[in-house]
């Protein structure tokens, strides 16, 4: 919820600390009357700053929390002319004024006010409507602001107990309720088994059918056995250390008024990028067992070591889903409770309590000396698909009827075939490449885009590269060292081109790509699909499935405006056939245009439009300003070149304009916008967007923009998501657009330009095709509209606008959006580093090769040892539990005299060691029998 993109000149804060200095003010228009969830994050951003403004770890003070109240109450006054500002306020208080200003209890009439805003919050958003589609529903984070809701009341219910002021308690409790039993009659908690407001928890949401508590057993979470052993003495020196407080305050994601007193609650993360963490260097152990684990490897997962004081408390909260959360006390302290759900725990050493943190939880300690400290591990939910083969009989299924809020089906734990070997063969195969052995004429190094050039060409030469390493990989294939030296310099040659293009260096690089290819061919022709069982990535949207008509599917931008998910992209369509083409669109049931002033095509569209007698506003039409934009005509023609535009597309109104790119900046790009928002103003333009605008643009942007785009429309394919050129930021352009509230189109899902990887043929692509028994552009459209990304694909056949336009009636597993999902890896990183950051390592690209033992040879597949008579199991038998590596299992084989086989589940990571061998039964879950030289 929290966005690094405020403007700081409204932070300027001087020591004297004047209140007048925090006000919104003098950039008015940076609140929005409708994207009430834009003004809450804007709103947050603002408290944050200032709220950390002068703070420090040695020396904690927070010197603007009264500052802070008094501008949360004239926020406050002005949401009775303002609705659309209640959730931004409810949420400053809950975060920022949680507390009375002297830190000593609840601030009563804070929350209560906050509460109350967080009701009418749900009704300016219309959560409160029973026909609210489920996407919209999802998209407004409705899911979010009830429970919030929900919080509040309870809490504050709790609070008047806790005082004896019974008839406050009784009648917030009684809110609390009501607002719950609201929020049940909602289609989308339809049949929800919650029957208490401490029931409402976010796990839920993904795993409908699990069972579900605030508290579940050790023994169903095998972790939770193994950090029972775990030594904990260094952490309870790090505990004692002074440097834990600098620790806390350089790792804490300073969320605000969270705990109190100041420094009560404190904690040190030990999972920052990776476990190479400043904390982790005080606890070597701990992060090194906690890497190897594969219940951390999903992007919720962390760990830290919490300590809480006497007389502190951490403010009642939600985690985030999906996870569980293990607590392990390393120090333990009378009067140290935690609350989760309805459920009070207390702490005992040696025990490592399994808790649902999604479920509203609390801590505080009521005892007067000792500390309390916990190391906290978050793990990904036992049903996330990677992680079912670790727990054996769970039930996970998502039965029919309940809501689903995470569109994707729940696939079982079967691994997915990934065919890395025939995606490497395939690349370094294309006709394309094969022009661009040197720079040529046919391989020219003026890289306009498209089309072969040694930019494009290096790209797919590193698509190749990493889909070889990953078929080495997974093969567990003995290599030649050199080999992988070989594939390093290749990739590195990419790199320092990809940098600074020096044409001389272009031949080598090429030159030994082409070499360790003739060499491995045979090899890689050989080699049948990995089986991997694939973490869950990014949440996906609920996208129907059940058939309808694809112009029924509608995203609704922030300003309003529904936009119709499918549309039909025109670029390269031109006269009749563009005519055509846009006529047989729009008879398929298409209710979305896309076009430009550079495509040269508007009048046919025009026309098509007219005869087709669809009403005009049944169509969602978006054009683009091309030359202004693109700095080729000078700002004040935009007028003329726009009225040009409604006039060949016979309408007066367009339901976007956008910039068709980023060409001008500065000055000019300001004054562009401004004739952009005029439109706007003169109702000829329903909503603005951007095309090619990367996160720094679209921050310059922001920052001056009085009507701000809520439409981006941007590549989106497998190898780029979101980017021609992959940027430098944390984040992608789709999470920051979609944080910031706009809707992303993608374009290009289906072609090779700019570069030069056709999607359509991708053994990857082709994979997930033939799993879900559709075509490869409908895969590729489905994989963008479950991103909650709108799709625009040009076809010049009915058939292929037939094609491209059924999506809605099947859908994508999760593990097969992670497959796809990972192809950007694929695309981007190099031989050190994952790429992008922040895409999921769904495929080991940033893990270092394994070392595969030599001594082992595979022996048969799906086959295990027989385990009668008991002598031919080795003396260690078993690593315990499931989930290791193969690497793991040869060295615990290696360490035992006796141990001459072993066989190794693939899809689960159990490994089991024999002594012999000599008859073996046929097994599943991707055994591999071993046998040790
Ligand atoms: N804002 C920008 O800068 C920008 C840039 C590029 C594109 N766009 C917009 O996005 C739209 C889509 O992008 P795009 O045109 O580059 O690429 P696309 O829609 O991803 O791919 C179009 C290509 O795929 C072929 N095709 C279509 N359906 C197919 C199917 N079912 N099976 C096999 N091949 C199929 C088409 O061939 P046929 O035509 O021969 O059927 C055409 O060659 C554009 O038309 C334009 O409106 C915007």
């Amino acid at each position: 919820m929290r966005m690094p993109w405020l403007p700081l000149a409204l932070l300027a804060l001087s020591p004297s600390l004047g209140r007048a200095q925090i006000t919104w003010a003098p950039q008015p228009m940076s609140l929005s009357d409708s994207d009430d969830f834009a003004n809450q994050q804007r709103l947050y951003e603002l408290l944050r700053q200032a709220y950390f403004t002068d703070y420090e770890a040695a020396r904690p003070s927070h010197r603007l929390q009264h500052v802070l109240s008094e501008e949360l109450s004239d926020f406050y006054r002005k949401v009775p002319a303002r609705p659309s500002l209640a959730l931004a306020v409810a949420m400053g208080k809950y975060h920022f004024a949680w507390y009375q200003q002297d830190g000593k209890e609840m601030d009563v009439h804070s929350v209560r006010e906050a509460a109350e805003l967080l009701g009418l919050s749900i009704q300016f958003s219309q959560c409160d409507r029973p026909d609210l589609p489920s996407e919209v529903f999802f998209q407004r984070m409705c899911h979010a602001r009830w429970p919030y809701a929900i919080l509040l009341f309870s809490e504050l219910g709790r609070e008047f107990a806790s005082r004896y002021l019974t008839e406050e308690a009784a009648d917030t409790l009684e809110r609390a309720v009501a607002t719950f039993e609201t929020m049940k009659r909602l289609p989308y908690y339809a049949n929800g088994p919650w029957q208490s407001p401490y029931d409402v928890n976010f796990n839920e949401e993904f795993f409908p059918a699990a069972a579900h508590g605030p508290v579940w057993e050790k023994a169903q979470v095998p972790l939770a056995e193994l950090l029972g052993s775990l030594p904990l003495e260094e952490l309870r020196q790090l505990g004692e250390d002074p440097v834990f407080d600098a620790l806390s305050f350089e790792h804490s994601r300073l969320e605000g008024q969270d705990s109190w007193p100041e420094g009560a609650w404190r904690a040190v993360e030990f999972k920052g990028k990776d476990w190479q963490t400043r904390a982790c260097h005080f606890a070597p152990r701990t992060c090194s067992f906690l890497s190897t684990r594969p219940e951390l490897g999903c992007p919720n997962a962390h760990a830290a070591l919490v300590r809480l004081r006497p007389g502190g408390r951490l403010k009642p909260h939600f985690g985030a889903a999906p996870a569980l959360q293990l607590h392990v006390p390393v120090l333990e302290a009378l009067g140290a409770r935690m609350s989760v759900g309805n459920r009070t725990l207390s702490f005992k050493l040696g025990e490592v309590l399994v808790l649902d943190g999604t479920f509203i939880r609390q801590e505080w300690h009521n005892g007067v000396r000792g500390e309390q400290l916990v190391l906290k591990v978050t793990i990904c939910h036992p049903c996330e698909e990677s992680q079912r083969p670790l727990y054996g009989a769970l039930t996970c299924a998502r039965p029919s009827g309940q809501r689903a809020l995470a569109s994707a089906a729940p696939a079982p734990a079967a691994a997915a075939s990934v065919p890395f070997a025939a995606a490497a063969l395939w690349a370094a195969g294309l006709p394309e490449l094969a022009r661009c052995s040197a720079i040529s004429e046919q391989c020219p190094p003026d890289s306009q885009h498209g089309g072969p050039n040694p930019l494009s060409a290096l790209n797919t030469w590193n698509y190749a590269m990493n889909n070889l390493r990953a078929a080495l990989r997974h093969s567990a294939a003995n290599v030649d060292p050199e080999v992988m030296t070989a594939i390093g310099q290749v990739q590195a040659g990419i790199q320092s081109f990809l940098g600074a293009p020096s044409l001389e260096q272009y031949a080598p690089i090429t030159q030994l790509a082409e070499q360790i290819f003739e060499a491995l061919r045979p090899w890689l022709q050989q080699q049948p699909p990995a089986a991997l069982v694939l973490p869950r990535t990014r949440r996906s949207f609920a996208v129907p499935a059940d058939g309808r008509s694809p112009g029924s599917l509608a995203f609704r931008l922030s300003n309003g405006v529904e936009m119709p998910a499918i549309g039909f992209g025109t670029w390269k369509l031109e006269g009749q056939a563009c005519y055509e083409a846009v006529t047989a669109a729009l008879r398929l049931g298409i209710r979305h245009i896309d076009t430009a002033e550079a495509y040269q095509n508007e009048a046919e569209i025009g026309r098509a439009l007219r005869e087709a007698q669809v009403p005009r506003e049944e169509v969602f039409l978006a054009t683009k300003a091309t030359s202004v934009a693109l700095g080729m005509a000078e700002t004040q023609y935009l007028d003329a070149i726009f009225a040009n535009q409604l006039q060949a597309l016979q309408t007066d109104y367009l339901d976007v304009y956008m910039l068709h790119a980023a060409g001008v900046s500065g000055e000019k790009l300001q004054e562009v916008w401004r004739n952009m928002e005029r439109l706007v103003d003169l109702g000829r333009v329903r909503a603005l967007g951007v095309s090619n605008f990367g996160i720094e643009e679209l921050e310059a942007l922001w920052a001056f923009a009085r009507v701000k785009p809520v439409y981006l429309q941007n590549i989106f394919k497998v190898y780029k998501q979101g980017e021609q050129i992959l940027g430098k930021s944390p984040l992608s352009v789709l999470d920051w657009a979609q944080e910031h509230g706009m809707v992303m189109v993608g374009y290009s899902t289906i072609n090779s330009w700019p570069h030069l990887l056709p999607p359509l043929e991708d053994p990857h692509v082709l994979q997930v095709a033939s799993d879900v028994q559709r075509t490869p552009s409908q895969v590729l459209h489905r994989w963008a509209l479950q991103h909650g990304v709108a799709v625009i694909p040009k076809a010049s056949s009915v058939e292929r606008i037939r094609e491209n336009a059924a999506l809605l009636d099947f859908e994508l597993s999760e593990s097969q959006m992670a497959q796809l999902d990972g192809l950007a890896t694929l695309s981007e990183s190099t031989e050190g580093e994952k790429r992008p950051s922040w895409r999921e390592d769904v495929f080991g690209l940033g893990q270092p090769a394994p070392a595969v033992a030599a001594s082992f040879v595979e022996a048969m597949r799906d086959q295990q040892c027989i385990r009668q008579p008991e002598e031919v199991k080795a003396t260690h038998f078993t690593l315990g539990g499931g989930g290791h590596m193969i690497e793991h299992c040869q060295k615990a084989c290696e360490a035992q005299a006796d141990c001459g086989f072993l066989v190794f589940y693939e899809q689960t990571g159990f490994c089991h060691m024999f002594r012999s061998c000599q008859q073996q039964l046929p097994a599943s879950d991707g055994a591999v029998l071993w046998a040790r030289q």
